[in-house]
């Protein structure tokens, strides 16, 4: 596998992934393909830096995040769905540590409640809870979630 730093003019590519990693982890964001690619745009522009991972000339993963001082929040990881359950999550942050992530101290990543597999997967490698997000929904509340 090999990993390959996105630009501006991924911002397309990586919003339609950006739109299967929110269905499959039954995300609330409701934004379109062409919202999240501006969205994507915009936050390749500023402090966020993407990565795609190809296998065989193809596309198979990508990941988001975004460095501050000491740690990295990862807020974006997706495996394509055909390449599942083969070790490319594995291997891929197995390169992007190798590939500078694993000098910061800490990375940090948001799971939600109800998505096992990626919590079993993040436990598979070695990353461990930290913390809980409650929340208290109203109906005024419920239409707009938070943007993943
Ligand atoms: C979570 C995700 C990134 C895992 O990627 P992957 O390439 O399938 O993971 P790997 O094949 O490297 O799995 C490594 C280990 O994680 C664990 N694991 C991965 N997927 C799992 C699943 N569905 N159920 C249980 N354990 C799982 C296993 O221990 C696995 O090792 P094994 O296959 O030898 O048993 C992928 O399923 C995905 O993109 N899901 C949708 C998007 C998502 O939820 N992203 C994370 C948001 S926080």
């Amino acid at each position: 596998m090999t990993l390959r730093r996105a630009t501006e003019t991924d911002a397309l590519l990586l919003a339609t992934l950006n739109a299967q990693l929110i269905q499959d982890e039954r995300h609330r964001n409701a934004m379109t393909v062409p919202q999240l690619e501006e969205r994507m745009r915009q936050w390749l522009r500023s402090e966020y830096q993407a990565v795609v991972c190809e296998r065989e000339d193809q596309i198979v993963a990508y990941a988001l995040f975004r460095k501050d001082a000491e740690s990295v929040y990862l807020r974006q990881f997706f495996v394509k769905r055909e390449w599942r359950r083969r070790g490319i999550g594995r291997e891929a942050m197995r390169l992007l540590l190798d590939s500078g992530l694993g000098r910061f101290s800490r990375i940090t990543v948001e799971v939600l409640a109800h998505n096992d597999a990626a919590h079993k997967f993040w436990w598979a490698i070695g990353f461990q809870d930290y913390a809980v997000t409650l929340e208290l929904c109203r109906p005024s509340d419920a239409a707009e979630g938070a943007r993943l």
